[in-house]
């Protein structure tokens, strides 16, 4: 498993061939068994294979190639719907229509997907996942007929490699593990932490490519940017509330 996990690297082209479906089974079966909130299982997982529910999906993920070459797209969702029904049904009324609860669940259907993501990828399967279903989770939640009380969390795209793609760096270990406290950052740090980041070959190619002044202003004016942030900001915050986890 460790061999997995260390050579991970987001696959975003996939041979034609489908998973087969003893597979699908055990990679849902390792997401099934992770930890999760109370043994509530706050989540649940949609599995797109159908090539017209995926061409509905495709521009909800801003026609990216991997959605578009993938012959498997799982939706993990923060769901409350099951169990708050299940609370009813027995005269318990549920408590969970209200942020906390969102978040909760959130964590539930992303630990859940990262459980799926490391049993493909231990059985020669690539996935990446879509940060773009939080930009258009309302209209996910349509195309995979979400009820009050499900949000799409996260999706990852899983299919047979196409490509081999380098290991992407990382920042060294010092900037991500603090032990016992937080030890914060002085400008000398910050500046040692990501010089080797900074003067890679490879981020000074997409610095060159976006006609950016630095790696920091590829994040903050393309592809991440403060007008997008808030306008996504704003609908997830109406999916929140729509759905049913805003209620106080
Ligand atoms: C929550 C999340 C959302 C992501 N969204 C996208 C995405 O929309 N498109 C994409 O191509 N990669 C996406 N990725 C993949 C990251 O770009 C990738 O993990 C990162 O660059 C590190 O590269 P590696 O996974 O190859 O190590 C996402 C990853 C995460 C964890």
């Amino acid at each position: 498993m460790t061999n997995t996990i260390l050579n991970h690297r987001s696959i975003r082209k996939y041979k034609k061939k489908k998973v087969e479906k003893e597979l699908i089974e055990k990679i849902l079966e390792a997401g099934i068994r992770a930890s999760n909130t109370g043994s509530m299982q706050a989540y649940s997982i949609i599995v797109t294979q159908n090539s017209s529910k995926k061409e509905e999906l495709l521009p909800l993920h801003f026609n990216q190639e991997a959605v578009k070459q993938a012959p498997l797209i799982l939706t993990f969702c923060a769901d409350l719907n099951r169990f708050n029904k299940w609370c009813e049904l027995r005269g318990a009324k549920p408590a969970y229509d209200n942020f906390l609860w969102f978040y909760t669940a959130s964590i539930d259907a992303s630990i859940t997907a990262q459980n799926c993501a490391l049993e493909a990828e231990a059985n020669g399967l690539g996935i990446c996942y879509m940060g773009t279903t939080n930009y258009t989770a309302e209209k996910i939640i349509d195309v995979l007929k979400l009820p009050r009380g499900v949000i799409p969390v996260t999706t990852l795209t899983v299919g047979y490699p196409d490509e081999t793609p380098s290991l992407t760096d990382r920042l060294p270990n010092n900037a991500v593990i603090h032990y016992e406290e937080y030890r914060d950052f002085s400008e000398i740090e910050i500046n040692k932490i990501y010089k080797e980041y900074e003067e890679s070959d490879f981020i000074k190619k997409i610095v060159n490519e976006n006609s950016a002044k630095t790696l920091a202003h590829v994040f903050t004016e393309k592809r991440y940017t403060k007008e997008n942030n808030i306008h996504f900001s704003k609908s997830l915050l109406e999916v929140v509330k729509n759905q049913g986890f805003w209620n106080h």
